[in-house]
């Protein structure tokens, strides 16, 4: 069978940002292109683009954009900068590359305050490109820890989409499977779903079989029983943010399989990149959890599935706490409990 070609989940291309529509797949491989930041800050909102750190490279990009499209003098070329942080600033809450993305680009424009509009478009590009190479060598340095904790034969269950489509490439959780696969190890997935925007089903499934790894969708419902049943030898995850405790918000679902693993003495592991650590979030209690539009749970592909005039809840993401979390695989290492010590060691 010939290999498919490679996808970008993000580019920058002739001064535009481009992205691969993730709200398409796996049906459609539509590439949208943005030449403002308010198109970057409507991708990043309507989920063109999705997954903590692709969100924080798309904002990178957003605000190089941002430069780039003004013609204007310097002083006007700042204020639409500080303008576009703050705009993406207010685009999906929880993840906390978004934010770290932004302070990075702050920074630099900080620091360029006296250079010319020139000098400060191609800062501030060179910072964008910069996070973006960053995030995918990062990825590379988290599989390579993670693939170690990955028995030669594994059937390991994943929440949600932390693939290439969630980062710069390789991925966090499916990172770890890319790698331990490249290691020789005869891997297996179980692809929980992931209701109600079916990022597993829709986005990792397709990603791993264009791969050629061995994988499974089944409904979220259906993993506490597969773990009780001794049928999944470890549990990985991506995560929007860990805080100082260890304590892990991931997409919503994430908790309940945790619960699961630990009851069933199953190892449930969590990949994160550094930028996705937030130590000044004491823990748990205090990460924003984004609540979604009602759409996502009433309508299934377009078709409404909810009487009408019944409300819904729809948060996006939940909390693990940290003693259910076996160990963090991060692109500086392996973190084992107690989190808060080791965390800090490594900071
Ligand atoms: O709402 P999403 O699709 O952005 O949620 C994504 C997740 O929950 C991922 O697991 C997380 O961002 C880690 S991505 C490497």
């Amino acid at each position: 069978m010939n290999k498919p070609q490679p996808f970008l989940t993000i580019t920058w291309r002739d001064n535009a940002v481009v992205m691969i529509d993730q709200r398409r797949l796996p049906h459609e491989e539509q590439y949208n292109v943005y030449t403002d930041v308010a198109g970057v800050a409507g991708a990043i909102r309507d989920m063109v683009i999705r997954g903590a750190p692709a969100i924080g490279v798309a904002a990178a990009y957003g605000v190089a954009l941002a430069a780039h499209a003004a013609s204007d003098g310097l002083s006007q070329m700042i204020d639409r900068v500080q303008a576009a942080c703050d705009l993406l600033a207010t685009t999906r809450p929880t993840a906390v590359n978004l934010f770290w993305a932004i302070e990075r680009m702050s920074k630099t424009l900080k620091k360029a305050q006296q250079a010319t509009p020139d000098q400060l478009r191609l800062a501030l590009l060179e910072e964008a490109r910069a996070i973006h190479d960053e995030d995918l060598a990062l990825c590379h340095r988290i599989g390579e820890h993670g693939a170690t904790l990955v028995p030669d034969t594994a059937t390991v269950l994943t929440h949600c989409n932390a693939g290439a489509l969630a980062t710069a490439g390789h991925g966090t959780a499916l990172g770890v499977i890319r790698s331990a696969v490249s290691a020789g190890k005869n891997v297996r997935v179980l692809a929980d779903e992931t209701r109600p925007f079916l990022q597993g089903a829709r986005l990792t499934a397709w990603e791993l079989a264009r791969d050629g790894i061995d994988v499974t969708v089944i409904p979220d419902v259906a993993a506490p029983l597969l773990l009780s049943r001794k049928e999944v030898t470890l549990v990985v995850v991506g995560t929007d943010r860990v805080a100082a405790n260890g304590d892990v918000a991931n997409k919503i679902g994430t908790y309940g399989v945790a619960l699961a693993a630990h009851a069933n003495r199953i190892p449930f592991y969590v990949a994160a990149p550094w930028s996705t650590i937030d130590l000044d979030t004491k823990d748990g209690a205090a990460i924003p959890i984004e609540n979604r539009p009602d759409e996502e749970v009433t309508h299934v592909f377009g078709k409404r599935i909810v009487p009408n005039a019944v409300p819904v809840l729809n948060p996006a993401f939940d909390v693990t706490p940290a003693a259910l979390v076996t160990a963090l695989i991060t692109d500086r290492g392996i973190v084992r409990p107690p989190f808060g010590p080791g965390l800090a060691a490594l900071a």
